[in-house]
């Protein structure tokens, strides 16, 4: 069969599955990936056959993608924020939204010469490598829990040129920067300009409403936070309050309908200017406050106005 028998064939199997507004698309970019060819040189070869084992290969990624396989995983690719990022199953691969988070810290960013920045939940790197990228002046730590996710965070820093910029500490919330600290400057390793994360937030009680996509195949441990989805929160924003500059800000990605909840443990650790940022469909998706500067004095390193 040619290459566009294939594709025909490959969109039609497509179509039975979960996502037949997306089986062209998809079945083109598996070919594409089989084939190791841009979608220019395809057009021009449409004629061509694939040999025996590209056709199997082509066959077997079509299936899993009709069982509910994320394209981005069986591709081991996807972009965010405009940079290339290497995904496996290890790790949550990084949605759109999350980019209003980055340009959030962006803009605040503009008010320190040399932010330090820590990201809790690391993953696949994805905001802490988009914040260095464009910070170039930024210190950023990222923190993980899961080993697996940590390796592929280095290898995507290493591929977008930060890796020099980006420290990777491995463990529990922020509970990696005490232990890192230097027992005889131990102010080094406290006082955070920006603590920001995308932590797990998915309801556990929401499992079974999750599409096949992202409950059998994104890691569990990137989504759920307890029965309410506020687990992380609640043990994220006080240690967050204790790890910041005064002056200093949080900002969190926030699930569907847990802005009030957050609001009120972000005042409840006595953080300031608390203020939400709507994603596109207008749902509040990036929480954001200040640890109160101490009688008007800001952080060390930010630069007073
Ligand atoms: C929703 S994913 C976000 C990944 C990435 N930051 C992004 O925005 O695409 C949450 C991440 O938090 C990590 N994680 C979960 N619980 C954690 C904990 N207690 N301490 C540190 N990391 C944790 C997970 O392994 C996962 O990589």
């Amino acid at each position: 069969m040619t290459l566009r028998e294939w594709l025909e064939k490959g969109e039609a199997h497509l179509r039975m599955g979960p996502h037949p507004d997306r089986a062209r698309r998809d079945a083109e970019l598996l070919l594409l990936y089989v084939v190791r060819r841009e979608r220019a040189a395809l057009l021009a070869r449409w004629n061509e056959k694939l040999d025996e084992q590209e056709a199997a290969r082509y066959v077997d990624l079509i299936e899993r993608r009709r069982a509910g396989e994320p394209i981005q995983y069986i591709l081991g690719e996807t972009e965010f924020y405009g940079l290339p990022f290497r995904v496996t199953r290890d790790v949550l691969i990084p949605r759109p939204e999350t980019e209003h988070l980055v340009e959030k810290v962006i803009a605040l960013a503009a008010q320190f010469a040399r932010p330090r920045i820590v990201d809790v939940g690391t993953g696949s790197g994805a905001i802490a490598i988009a914040l260095a990228h464009t910070l170039t002046s930024a210190e950023i730590t990222a923190i993980d829990l899961s080993a697996p996710a940590l390796a592929i965070a280095q290898e995507n820093a290493a591929r977008n040129g930060v890796d020099a910029r980006v420290r990777f500490l491995r463990g529990n919330l922020l509970e990696p920067i005490a232990a890192a600290a230097d027992p005889v400057f131990p102010e080094i390793e406290t006082g955070f300009d920006f603590v920001v994360s995308n932590p797990p937030y998915v309801p556990r009680t929401d499992r079974e409403n999750l599409s096949v996509e992202v409950r059998d195949y994104e890691p569990a441990l990137a989504l759920f936070a307890g029965d309410d989805g506020m687990e992380v929160y609640r043990r994220l924003i006080p240690a967050a309050f204790a790890a910041l500059n005064s002056g200093g800000f949080i900002a969190l990605e926030i699930g569907f309908g847990q802005m009030e909840a957050v609001a009120a443990l972000l005042e409840a650790s006595g953080y300031d200017n608390i203020d939400f940022t709507p994603d596109l469909q207008g749902i509040p998706r990036v929480a954001c406050a200040q640890r109160p500067s101490v009688l008007g004095v800001s952080g060390s390193r930010r630069i007073r106005r």
